[in-house]
């Protein structure tokens, strides 16, 4: 039976130059590289410079995913970026990249789920890409989080970092089979009666102002691992698969303890994950495209493996994505 799937075509990350490393932050406020690299795995994150916007580093990792796709941007049809740091309230900074990128066809809209953004903007786009609406979209996550960062408050400035991934993904006609390249299962979920465990204190609605990340860690760290395992199972058995069919694990990369929990639950090898929080920390929506860039460069993952990427994030947002590569 002839269906049709979103193939990945591409892929691309983008890093700001400036490196801010444990030993920095200790300067900064009163923590440690002990006690963040205990807790959380990271050791840097990536800071963006002055001037530097979210759509200059979407849209240089936009340029690397369509340079490996071996396309140009007149080939696409729709941007969806996934931030929830955008250069303005509006217009939504996706169509900030479309000019960037010269396109003046096509349509470019933001999606917004906090560190769950990716997944849902892939998810999205799959959706559209499915219905036969467009043939290739980039889907981008891209996180300037250092300029919501309350950088007095050492419970939450340690944790993030700046950065992009972006994807090219194309509609294509297949066989229907499992085996099949392409997007083979997503699941998206959200519970808003947790949405201040993990916020922005401002906002156009309400202050006036940009406002500053607020984040009840243990609380968020609580919840994170059981709905984590459960999106993934729901993702796993839509799509007919087992934890221990997965090629390669791509989670969000929040806390170094929270993927491990999640890969221990599903009885992953620890060799199957990808790691990146140690040198990128947080960046939000960027993280699973950092990841998949850096695990596509290196020559780790490959056409043909099965992907299993999932998130979790303010909301609570929450979803998985199984993908034939
Ligand atoms: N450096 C040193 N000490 C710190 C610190 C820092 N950067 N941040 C907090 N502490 C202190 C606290 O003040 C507290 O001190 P106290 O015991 O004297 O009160 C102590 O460390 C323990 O704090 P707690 O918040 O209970 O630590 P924790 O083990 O829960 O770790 C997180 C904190 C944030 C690392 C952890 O809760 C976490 O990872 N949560 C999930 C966060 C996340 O991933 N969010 C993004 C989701 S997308």
């Amino acid at each position: 039976m002839s269906t049709v799937r979103t193939v990945i075509k591409g892929v691309g990350g983008y890093l700001p130059e400036r490196v801010l490393t444990n030993d920095d932050l200790a300067r900064v406020v009163d923590t440690s590289d002990h006690w963040i690299t205990e807790r959380t795995g990271i050791k840097e994150r990536r800071i963006a410079a002055e001037g530097e916007l979210t759509s200059s580093m979407g849209a240089a990792a936009a340029r690397a995913a369509l340079d490996t796709a071996g396309l140009a941007p007149e080939d696409i049809d729709l941007i969806v970026l996934a931030t929830s740091t955008p250069d303005q309230t509006f217009p939504a900074t996706a169509v900030t990249i479309q000019a960037e990128l010269g396109m003046t066809h096509g349509a470019a809209f933001d999606v917004q789920a906090v560190c769950s953004g990716f997944v849902f903007a892939l998810a999205t786009a799959d959706s559209y890409l499915k219905s036969g609406q467009f043939k290739r979209a980039l889907v981008i996550g891209a996180e300037a989080f250092s300029r919501i960062l309350d950088w007095q408050d050492r419970t939450t400035c340690v944790l993030f970092g700046d950065g992009a991934g972006a994807v090219v993904v194309e509609a294509q006609k297949l066989n229907g089979a499992l085996t099949d390249r392409g997007i083979l299962a997503t699941c998206l979920r959200s519970d808003g009666r947790y949405r201040d465990k993990l916020y922005v204190d401002g906002g156009p609605s309400s202050t006036g102002t940009v406002g500053y990340l607020r984040m009840d860690g243990p609380e968020v760290f609580r919840h994170a691992v059981t709905k984590i395992a459960e999106v993934i199972d729901a993702t796993l058995r839509q799509a007919g698969y087992k934890a221990s069919d997965i090629d390669w694990f791509v989670p969000h990369q929040a806390n170094r303890r929270i993927l491990d929990g999640a890969a221990r639950k599903l009885g992953l090898n620890k060799d199957r994950i990808i790691i990146t929080v140690d040198k990128h920390a947080n960046t939000s929506a960027a993280s699973i495209p950092l990841a998949l860039a850096a695990a596509s460069a290196d020559g780790r993952i490959k056409p043909g493996n099965l992907v299993l990427m999932e998130a979790m994030g303010g909301g609570f947002t929450w979803g998985a994505v199984l993908i034939r590569w």
